[in-house]
């Protein structure tokens, strides 16, 4: 039953504890409003950039009463950047989930630890703070948080619609922050992991056709109860990375944490047929124990074996969640590396040797041309970590606040020349995840703009960053904000063509 911790009820203060992960540039932000025409402070927004960049933080409204609470437990706030004429408008609007709601009645926060219903001062239906991805399908965008079905929000508004359940047709609890949009069949492909609620290993992986309706339904099982926080996709074929980070229902009723690094087990990759598959189809390939939180992309190659490429971390990249003996490695060290397994779904050998290593960078939120998406790629897009390029830490340090990792550049892997371009934003700057709009519909893989967030931490004002891919090591344009935004997760671009068609 929920409600054990209920006999402590929540104090209602008035000031976020004074811990990294709620001070300096991880200080909620909790704006709402528009702001029309920002500033273009340095070049011109190209001409042809008509549509929307929508993201999502996790802004919590209120202080928690969990002081430790993980950064990303906040109330999803959606800032959307319309881009139209040379000119950038910007709207910011809280989803108003039931956590939302009923806090904001409250005055003070209800929600108790990350992905903990028992800490909760009151039962909730739906714990989602729909704070991690803002995808958009069918005319509607889908704020997601991978413990509870998506929200609906207005495009236009950013006003809420409601929980989505897809016309009544999802039978699972969850659904991925990272769902796929396959740009030749059109189809929404999705999953949810914990499926059966808190603790159950059983994944449900479907996807819906452009007319709303699901064409595929399948129930599997995990072999371990851990977080699968992305997926990928091939023509035939889905692919489940499980990261070591296993839950435990009775540490959750004694209060703890949803999540405990699991050292001494594989890091299981599951392999299911795309369509037409049973559960027991599933394959669960094992790979030596490593973290790997966001996939690239995959695809199969002409033998019909499966490329699945990823940032791979022998450390657990989520530190706050150590061990059970209470070990964590040291956030400095942590590091990503773009990694390729490359296997046959059909073998009945079932364990992979370690990935091999692509580019020896620290990188994560790795981004394709999304035209590319289970097809083979040359293109990756994604952020990067080198303290050799002049980031000012001594001077950002007082300033930076804790939790969101950070990325001092925007990286470009091109497969086909092995070569790495940088585009470095300044040495009192951090990147956060870039986007990439192609240049036309027909435009050659990659070319067109990366667009991202970008903290400056010498005003402590957030700016938009906009890079042609012809000429990546400088900006084609920068819009500040007269507004600092609290560091997000995910992102994505919508063009003006794909929302017209929803009207
Ligand atoms: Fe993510």
């Amino acid at each position: 039953m929920a409600g054990h911790f209920r006999s402590q009820p929540p104090t209602a203060a008035q000031a976020y504890p004074d811990r990294p992960q709620f001070s300096g540039f991880m200080k909620p932000c909790r704006f709402e409003g528009e702001l029309q025409n920002l500033e273009v402070t340095t070049g011109k927004i190209p001409l042809e950039i008509d549509g929307t960049f929508y993201r999502v933080m996790p802004d919590p409204q209120l202080p928690p009463f969990i002081e430790d609470d993980v950064w990303f437990n906040g109330d999803g706030n959606i800032s959307a950047f319309r881009i139209r004429s040379g000119r950038c408008h910007f709207k910011q609007r809280y989803v108003r989930t039931e956590k939302f709601v009923r806090e904001r009645q409250a005055q003070r926060a209800l929600i108790g630890r990350y992905r903990n219903k028992y800490t909760d001062a009151v039962e909730f239906k739906i714990r989602s703070t729909a704070n991690t991805n803002i995808v958009y399908f069918n005319g509607r965008l889908l704020a997601c948080k991978e413990d509870s079905p998506p929200y609906a929000v207005n495009a236009e508004t950013l006003e809420t619609i409601g929980l989505e359940d897809f016309d009544g047709q999802l039978p699972s609890l969850t659904f991925t922050a990272h769902p796929k949009l396959d740009p030749v069949t059109k189809e929404f492909i999705c999953f949810g992991y914990e499926a059966k609620g808190d603790g159950t290993p059983d994944i449900y992986y479907f996807s819906i056709g452009p007319d709303g309706k699901f064409l595929e339904s399948v129930w599997l099982v995990a072999p371990v109860v851990a977080m699968i926080h992305d997926f990928a996709v091939t023509e035939n074929w889905i692919i489940f990375p499980i990261i070591p980070l296993t839950a435990d229902v009775e540490r959750m009723k004694n209060g703890g944490e949803h999540w405990q690094w699991t050292p001494d087990i594989p890091f299981y990759i599951g392999v299911l047929p795309r369509h037409g598959a049973k559960g027991e189809d599933v394959k669960w390939f094992r790979a030596p124990n490593a973290f790997a939180g966001h996939t690239a992309n995959a695809f199969e190659k002409p033998d019909g074996s499966i490329v699945f490429e990823l940032p791979v971390s022998q450390d657990n990249v989520f530190f706050w969640w150590p061990d059970k003996d209470g070990k964590a490695p040291i956030p400095q060290d942590i590091r990503n590396e773009l990694s390729r397994f490359t296997f046959d779904p059909r073998s009945t050998d079932l364990d992979l040797s370690p990935p091999e290593l692509l580019l020896a960078e620290d990188v994560e939120f790795p981004r394709i041309d999304d035209r590319y998406l289970a097809a083979p790629h040359s293109q990756v897009f994604l952020l990067t970590m080198d303290p050799k390029l002049g980031t000012d830490f001594a001077a950002m340090a007082p300033v930076m606040g804790g939790g969101s990792p950070p990325y001092n550049a925007l990286g470009n892997y091109d497969h086909r020349t092995k070569t790495f371009r940088r585009y470095f934003p300044g040495t009192m700057h951090l990147f956060l995840e870039p986007v990439f709009i192609p240049r036309s519909q027909d435009a050659a893989e990659g070319d067109g703009w990366v667009l991202g967030l970008v903290n400056n931490y010498s005003n402590m004002l957030s700016e938009l960053h906009i890079v042609d891919t012809t000429d990546f090591e400088k900006p084609c344009a920068i819009v500040s904000l007269p507004v600092r935004l609290r560091p997000g997760l995910h992102g994505n671009w919508v063009d003006a063509q794909d929302l017209a068609l929803a009207d």
